[in-house]
């Protein structure tokens, strides 16, 4: 099935949102993108602005829509600014459309052609958990900025980047009782497999829990998550994720560095807000996790955690949400050999949200 399903990688996510103006600024000042193409009033599109913004091997697309009436502009309200398409390259978006659907997965946008003087672009897309697209895109025939009626933007030469150099994975909130679900519906329509799984036991604090399963393709390219609330004590943060999502979405982006201390070093000097861990965490880190190749002091500095499987260590943090509603925020992660997701740090993590989520008043 794997290869009956080929994925070469991420291509793209896009965010829609209410101000994909200002939300192009923050990516590219806070994160370090760079705007590589734009489309909008001035390029002859007249009912979305769109910002292309590219770091190393992401690609992230900020839309708006321009008239209340456009779908992108309904979304963005219903959902607050919010990750709506998940798009992964594939040799062949057709196949990967007629493959999808046939085995029950619902249809979005039909395979469909668009060409410029660059060439040929291929796409079509499937309905994925909540409002999310699942699109698979062909551009081995295309050489233009991103897509046709896209403009490329001259690129200043003095813009920083901050070492970000691919999405490690793409994690989502779905209802209480639907994970199985989601998880079949991978399995079933692009041959995805579970990685791990982790239970309410592994993911709890003294007031909620949750429920994950990490599904991934044949490769292990494309790892998505997928969290599912469990009872507790008190409103889980999934829950709280749901509420002002209004239903399920992308909860969190986990995005690679090859050097997470000059990367985070980069995006707090940005003004970008991380969850802070207490200083405890770092007492006992050495005898917790073994020897790392990095001084605990710089770690504990920044507020970077550690966690080792049986492959090796990884080092990882967590932002603030990064919009006004408490649902999408990133995750910067350094994996020295480690295949796994930081799950020696569920507890510190989960503790550190829900002391946010008692500051909102949603705890
Ligand atoms: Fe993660």
């Amino acid at each position: 099935m794997g290869d009956r399903f080929p994925i070469q990688q991420f291509d793209h996510l896009e965010f829609y949102v209410g101000n994909a103006k200002q939300a192009a600024l923050f990516y590219s000042k806070c994160f370090g993108f760079t705007n590589t193409a734009y489309r909008g009033l001035e390029t002859g599109e007249r009912d979305v602005a769109s910002y292309v913004l590219e770091q190393g091997n992401i690609r992230f697309v900020v839309s708006s829509g321009l008239n209340p009436q456009h779908p992108i502009a309904k979304l963005a309200w219903d959902h607050g600014d919010h990750v709506a398409v998940i798009a992964l390259a594939v040799p062949d978006a057709e196949k990967a459309y007629l493959e999808a659907t046939d085995r029950g997965a619902l249809e979005a946008i039909p395979p469909t052609k668009t060409q410029d003087d660059s060439g040929v672009l291929c796409y079509s897309a499937i309905h994925l958990y909540g409002n999310v697209l699942l699109k698979f895109v062909d551009r081995s025939h295309y050489s233009g900025a991103f897509a046709p009626g896209f403009k490329p933007c001259t690129l200043t030469e003095n813009h920083h980047t901050s070492g970000l150099t691919a999405i490690d994975h793409v994690v989502a909130n779905v209802e209480l009782g639907a994970m199985e679900r989601w998880v079949q519906f991978f399995a079933e329509t692009m041959g995805f497999e579970v990685l791990v799984h982790f239970d309410e036991q592994a993911i709890s604090t003294e007031y909620s829990a949750l429920m994950s399963k990490v599904m991934q393709d044949k490769t292990g390219t494309i790892k998505l998550p997928i969290n599912e609330p469990a009872s507790g004590k008190r409103k889980s943060q999934i829950e709280e994720y749901l509420e002002y999502n209004g239903g399920p979405g992308v909860q969190h982006i986990a995005l690679a560095t090859d050097n997470i201390i000059e990367t985070v070093s980069c995006l707090k000097a940005a003004g970008l807000e991380f969850l802070q861990v207490p200083s405890t965490y770092y007492q006992d880190l050495t005898e917790r996790v073994g020897p790392i190749n990095l001084a605990v002091e710089k770690l504990a500095e920044l507020g970077i955690l550690v966690d080792r499987d049986s492959d090796g260590y990884l080092l990882q943090i967590f932002t603030q949400t990064v919009q006004d509603r408490p649902t999408l925020f990133f995750e910067v992660i350094q994996r020295c050999g480690a295949k796994g997701f930081g799950e020696g740090n569920f507890k510190a993590l989960f503790e550190a949200i829900e002391r946010e989520q008692a500051v909102r008043g949603n705890l």
